[in-house]
């Protein structure tokens, strides 16, 4: 079963099709195993909007697993997505999972090249389903931008991740804005930091 999932979204990915991917399988019983969230078109849409209207044009993804969402977002909106995981070991081994985009990696003390990445006004960074709340604040101590984007489950989903998209992020950042995946309990939520 899980096998079938990778390669029919290995396939699809060299296809290009990602609507198709997000349609498919967003309620398949598997598909944690690529990707926790798999976002409507509109839902990109609101990703894309919501980036550019806050003047960014690229977003950096923390945590980004196969990269299957990052890909996803490039295709829907355009904007240039990376993605940042950590255990470049366990990514090379031939049981990890099939990846959809060249990973950046870190060891979990942030790298110079990293910490680089996160030196730029004009970048988005991302979250989704991340589960490391000592990293996070690392990730936000370097981060010099000003948009913050957390998707993850809401109240009543029954899953834990740290940051969760609501409430777990310091008094210098605004919720601007949210919007449900679907209608999965849960949440894409944008975040903005005041002029420091
Ligand atoms: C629950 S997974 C979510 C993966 C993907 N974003 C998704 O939604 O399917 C959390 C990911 O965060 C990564 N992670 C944990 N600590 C990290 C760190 N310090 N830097 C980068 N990635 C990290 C883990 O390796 C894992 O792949």
């Amino acid at each position: 079963m899980e096998d079938n999932i990778v390669n029919h979204i290995l396939c699809l990915h060299k296809q290009g099709q990602w609507k198709e991917i997000c349609d498919s399988f967003h309620n398949h019983p598997d598909r944690s195993k690529v990707l926790w969230v798999f976002p409507s078109e509109e839902n990109f849409a609101f990703i894309a909007d919501s980036v550019k209207e806050l003047g960014c044009d690229r977003v950096l993804s923390v945590g980004c697993g196969s990269g299957l969402l990052e890909w996803m977002i490039t295709q829907a909106t355009c904007l240039p997505t990376s993605g940042i995981e950590v255990d470049g070991a366990w990514w090379r081994c031939k049981y990890a999972p099939p990846t959809f985009i060249p990973l950046l990696f870190t060891a979990p003390t942030l790298e110079k090249d990293i910490i680089r990445l996160l030196h730029s006004t004009t970048t988005a960074l991302l979250f989704c389903y991340f589960n490391n709340r000592p990293a996070f604040e690392e990730y936000l101590k370097h981060f010099t931008g000003k948009v913050l984007i957390i998707i993850g489950p809401g109240d009543g989903k029954g899953v834990h991740t740290d940051p969760r998209p609501f409430g777990d992020v310091g008094e210098e950042w605004t919720l601007l804005k949210s919007q449900e995946v679907r209608s999965s309990f849960d949440f894409i939520a944008v975040y903005r930091r005041d002029q420091q």
